[in-house]
């Protein structure tokens, strides 16, 4: 990694990058394979970058695996993508238990399969208490319903409570991830520039890198250049600079 040099405050690596993987269809259709090659080859680029995130020492990374939108694409590619993250949960998770990783799956785990619910329950069980890198993978997962699911679970807690007693603090607790840093990091690979209804309340202060790379031509190389241009952006937070460079 070049030039890491943290002239504006910012810490030098996010504490929490999130990733929208895009372009596996595309990597595969310009080598006339099926787009399930694509997943495939982005499932190895997946691996590579959780390797390398926990080895620089990131905090947390959440990938967006399969939204509450993919169920509209072809159930052939569905039924595909399910099998390649049963794949992962049958296949890699004693491994991420050894590097020291702890998995968290977020969304709506009651549609997804009963063999990659039981999965995703032993996963997250043997790597509970690992406390090197956190990998969030979104299976089924939209923001919005997100937002709407914290609402119902904060009035089941507080069944007394109005709306009005609402407030931003108050709701967060209910959130996917709340246990993490909030992402400071965005990346979207593919080209493509927008945020999909992905952790959208979570990634209010987000810096957004968008990269034209297809996610799976995506390496270490990549991910550093990204974190290397988050060293360099100043976070305001809604303050001036002049105050943010008070500090
Ligand atoms: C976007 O590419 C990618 C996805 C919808 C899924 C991301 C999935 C993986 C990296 C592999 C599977 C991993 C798990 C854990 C299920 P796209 O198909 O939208 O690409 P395109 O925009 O080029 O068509």
């Amino acid at each position: 990694m070049t030039n890491l040099s943290n002239k504006k405050k910012t810490p030098i690596l996010p504490k929490h990058i999130a990733i929208i993987m895009d372009g596996n269809g595309r990597w595969a259709k310009q080598r006339m394979l099926p787009r399930f090659m694509g997943h495939q080859k982005g499932v190895s680029a997946l691996k590579k970058i959780v390797a390398h995130c926990s080895e620089i020492g990131i905090e947390s990374l959440s990938l967006f695996a399969f939204s509450t939108e993919n169920w509209q694409r072809p159930k052939d590619e569905v039924s595909k993508l399910m099998s390649l993250f049963l794949k992962l949960l049958q296949k890699e998770v004693q491994k991420l238990h050894e590097n020291n990783v702890r998995l968290v799956i977020i969304g709506n785990k009651s549609a997804l399969s009963k063999e990659i619910q039981e999965h995703i329950i032993k996963a997250e069980y043997l790597t509970a208490k690992n406390n090197g890198l956190t990998l969030n993978i979104a299976a089924n997962y939209g923001g919005r319903l997100d937002i709407i699911s914290a609402v119902k679970k904060w009035q089941k807690e507080f069944p007394m409570a109005t709306l009005d007693d609402l407030t931003e603090e108050k709701l967060s607790p209910f959130l996917s991830l709340s246990d993490q840093p909030l992402p400071d990091l965005l990346i979207r690979t593919g080209g493509e520039q927008r945020i999909s209804n992905f952790l959208i309340w979570q990634m209010a202060y987000a810096e957004f890198y968008f990269s034209d790379e297809l996610w799976p031509d995506f390496d270490k190389k990549s991910i550093d250049k990204a974190i290397e241009s988050f060293t360099n952006r100043e976070r305001r937070f809604g303050k001036t600079s002049e105050q943010v460079n008070q500090c």
